[in-house]
């Protein structure tokens, strides 16, 4: 079952005080801890970066040391990337090419970042809960991601 969705309008507010600075290593550091400390039932939080063609490679995150690289071809991360979609995934192990890096996540996000067309990389939240995500924690996380893009340079 998805757990109750926290106010994400409010989140938003507080992401957007908290990233006070452009840098873009500071500010998905801090977007990592800021998840993992407000968002209940998450075992990892982590922005898979783009830094060559059709490759994610492991940016900042909280949470198990973590799979890298990962194809653009491969797992729910990848697909996000190929497609430039949010991938929601109530339960992981019914995805074939699902990339498993820590045995205890079942039910996985994957919202793309984009900014100005190009693809900068992939924001990833795994749960242990088996359809922790609703469609609105989609928006919700999907919103925070954007107050990400506006509050960093990611050129
Ligand atoms: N499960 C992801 C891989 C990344 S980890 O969950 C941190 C995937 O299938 O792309």
């Amino acid at each position: 079952m998805p757990t109750d969705a926290p106010d994400y309008a409010l989140l938003a507010r507080q992401l957007d005080a908290l990233l006070d600075d452009r840098d873009w290593l500071t500010n998905s550091a801090q977007t990592c801890a800021f998840l993992m400390q407000e968002l209940p039932a998450l075992n990892w939080v982590g922005f898979y970066l783009q830094r060559e063609p059709e490759l994610l490679a492991l940016g900042p995150f909280q949470g198990k040391p973590a799979c890298h690289p990962i194809p653009f071809s491969k797992g729910v991360c990848g697909a996000a990337a190929r497609t430039r979609e949010t991938q929601l995934i109530d339960d992981v192990h019914a995805i074939a090419d699902h990339i498993a890096c820590d045995s205890a996540s079942n039910a996985e996000l994957v919202v793309p970042v984009v900014c100005d067309d190009r693809l900068w990389g992939v924001l990833d939240l795994d749960s242990p809960e088996r359809g922790r995500f609703s469609k609105a924690d989609q928006h919700g996380i999907e919103q925070l991601v954007k107050v990400f893009i506006a509050s960093t340079d990611l050129t």
